[in-house]
């Protein structure tokens, strides 16, 4: 016997997008089957953009097609032949396994923040006010920013800069204020420019240094002159160090020649942004850390916003912080290597542009990016598109990250190995020789 659907005209067909729901046979009420309106997201994303990883739709689709991408996108020294040091990943386990796995006070657990301020010495900074544990520089970031500015404020970032800057204040709702990197003065920050871009509502600036996307590094005399900008007009630096052990154009590790902002001015307020991501080999960890440096008086009350935010999100990573006075007080071996495969791999990178028509580049003294201009007829957004279309290598256009009006760029992450590399830049050779000849 088959059920057909009733044809009775007396049973009421529920109606369209509305459903029946009997509760306990007591009463009836009707339901929306689906919500009529869409749920639009906040009109304040509008701008947030993060050019790294947007382009992962197309190399999604040109994976979907059967091809390997080779990914010189994302800066994650673990996609390629580098490892997390043995000891740090040891002290994360055993913290898992000696029942660490519940909340850590909103800071941070002593002994890591102990071994933050050690690190901090041994940089030459004084004066240290506060330090915490995040999630990641990336939320060292969200809550500096967030803790300092209000509707109608703005902050000096940098052009090109690392974009989740400029995601963060599109999240605030906060206009951008982009100082250059000077090209022709091998990407150190271009002072006039931030002199004319100050307003008074300026409330401080970020200095990301060694720089992502162009591996500059900036001179004492820089910071020096910086500094006193920032006295003037009263802003509190942010200092973005993230990759300051990176420093490969020195074969020597004793020879460090990363300054701190806030070894050269105690006096000032700076917010030092440090972590695992790199130096360390964790990003995955997810383990930052910031350290308020300056006048007490000066720098106390905005703390104290800080640390609100850092107490409404609860704590950091917590077994993962474990790793953190290892990392900083532990064996440092793992960075001569690290260096010497940048080094030869930087060396690569810079031979392969010196010898392609159409590419030019300021060597990068450290992290581990290189930000070559082209001189191409199109724009660098169509550059890599195509280029992960046809080739199937991922680099990030210049758009990205910013860049004066008229020059065009592409960021490049040279951690692969030689073959890789030399494979890559072989592709990207040909597509610019088929397209541009
Ligand atoms: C300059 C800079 N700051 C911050 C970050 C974010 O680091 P984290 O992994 O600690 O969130 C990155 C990551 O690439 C970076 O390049």
């Amino acid at each position: 016997m088959r059920f057909l659907p009733s044809q009775s005209s007396e049973v009421q067909q529920p109606r369209p997008r509305e459903l029946l729901y009997n509760l306990g046979g007591k009463r009836a009420i009707l339901m929306p089957v689906s919500q009529a309106r869409e749920i639009a997201p906040a009109a304040r994303l509008e701008n947030v953009r993060y050019a790294i990883r947007d382009l992962a739709c197309i190399a999604d689709e040109v994976a979907r097609q059967g091809n390997k991408i080779l990914p010189l996108n994302i800066g994650d020294p673990l996609n390629f032949d580098f490892q997390t040091p043995a000891h740090m990943i040891e002290a994360v386990y055993k913290a898992m396994r000696d029942g660490k796995n519940g909340y850590s006070s909103s800071s941070g657990i002593p002994p890591a923040l102990d071994a933050i301020r050690g690190e901090a010495a041994r940089k030459g900074i004084t004066n240290i006010q506060d330090v915490f544990v995040t999630s990641g520089v990336s939320e060292t970031v969200d809550i500096c920013l967030t803790a300092l500015l209000n509707p109608g404020d703005n902050l000096l970032t940098p052009c090109p800069d690392y974009p989740l800057y400029s995601a963060v204040l599109a999240k605030l709702e906060i206009g951008l204020n982009t100082y250059y990197l000077n090209e022709e003065d091998g990407w150190q920050p271009d002072l006039d420019d931030i002199k004319k871009k100050i307003t008074p509502r300026t409330r401080g600036i970020v200095l990301i240094n060694p720089n992502n996307p162009t591996g500059s590094v900036c001179t004492r005399k820089m910071l020096e002159q910086i500094a006193e900008l920032a006295r003037r007009h009263n802003l509190i630096v942010f200092a973005d160090e993230i990759y300051d052990k990176l420093i490969i154009d020195r074969e020597t590790q004793d020879d460090d020649p990363h300054i701190a902002m806030a070894a050269v001015a105690p006096d000032l307020p700076v917010i030092t942004f440090g972590g695992l991501s790199k130096n360390y080999l964790a990003p995955g960890w997810r383990i930052g850390w910031g350290i308020a440096s300056g006048e007490a008086s000066v720098i106390k009350p905005y703390l104290e916003g800080v640390n609100k935010l850092l107490r409404a999100r609860l704590c950091a990573n917590h077994p993962e912080q474990y790793a953190i006075k290892p990392a900083l007080e532990g064996p440092q071996d793992h960075l001569l290597e690290v260096k010497r495969k940048l080094r030869s791999r930087r060396d690569l990178t810079m031979k392969w542009c010196a010898e392609t028509s159409r590419v030019s580049c300021v060597a990068p003294r450290g992290a581990f990016y290189a930000y070559p201009r082209i001189d191409i007829p199109e724009g660098d957004d169509v550059f890599v598109t195509e280029l992960i279309r046809q080739k199937h290598v991922m680099v990030v256009h210049g758009s990205g990250f910013g860049q004066r009006p008229g020059t065009k760029h592409f960021r490049i992450v040279f951690l692969p190995d030689e073959k890789t590399l030399t494979a890559a830049y072989s592709a990207i050779g040909d597509f610019m020789r088929e397209r541009y000849a």
